[in-house]
């Protein structure tokens, strides 16, 4: 069984409560999901594997360790992933960006998908989903259903604010993945949004509504 990992550090925590509040804007919205998702990447990729090589400082030869070529993409669920997606590759520059879209039908609250590219390579890839928010669970769940339609070595999927019911639908689903949050809030509304949590993400980030 994948784990939920609840990265709470007190950054990201101060962070995710200037997201939440309804006063901030767009601009700031942006540039603080970025920051966090930047924050999140540094627990995410703990487990990569290290090699030693030898390398030359000005003073001496050192044996150091670097990371054993791991090939990584980041793959956000279309739209409000894309922020999170830049913050993550500020720390991983060399990954590749699949991208994959879908929306919530607000009636039935399913996962509608729209567009999908991915890097061709991906059985040889692991892969990190992005999505601030993780409600029924739908979309995290369906986008990595296409993932391992096609294929990969491993997923794990970074969210900033899950509901129970998320968490307990992605594990159901794929339980062999592992699920990074900033915060597990305390239940879904009658129209599938998260209690408290921010909103409409999407909406925000882009100020659509
Ligand atoms: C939001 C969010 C997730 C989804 C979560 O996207 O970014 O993708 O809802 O809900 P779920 O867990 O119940 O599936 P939305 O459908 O609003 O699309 P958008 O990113 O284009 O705004
Ligand atoms: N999608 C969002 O953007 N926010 C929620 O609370 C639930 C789904």
């Amino acid at each position: 069984m994948g784990s939920v990992h609840l990265i709470d550090h007190p950054l990201i925590q101060h962070k995710l409560s200037i997201i939440r509040d309804v006063g901030t804007g767009p601009k700031e919205f942006r540039e603080l999901v970025e920051e966090i998702a930047t924050l999140m990447a540094y627990e995410v990729t703990r487990d990569f594997p290290l090699e030693e090589v030898e390398i030359q400082t000005p003073i001496a030869t050192a044996k150091a360790k670097v990371i054993s070529g791991k090939k990584i993409a980041i793959v956000p669920i279309l739209r409000a992933g894309l922020v999170m997606a830049d913050g993550i590759m500020i720390l991983i520059p060399a990954a590749k960006m699949g991208h994959i879209g879908l929306y919530r039908d607000p009636n039935t609250l399913r996962p509608v998908e729209y567009y999908c590219k991915l890097p061709v390579d991906i059985q040889d890839r692991d892969m990190i989903v992005v999505d601030p928010m993780l409600a029924t669970g739908g979309s995290a769940s369906a986008a990595i259903d296409f993932l391992k339609k096609r294929g990969t070595k491993g997923i794990k999927l970074v969210c900033l604010i899950a509901a129970p019911e998320g968490i307990n639908r992605v594990q159901q689903d794929h339980p062999e993945v592992d699920i990074f949050v900033a915060a597990i809030d305390e239940r879904l509304d009658s129209h599938g949004y998260i209690i408290p949590g921010l909103g409409d993400a999407g909406d925000r980030l882009f100020g659509t509504k």
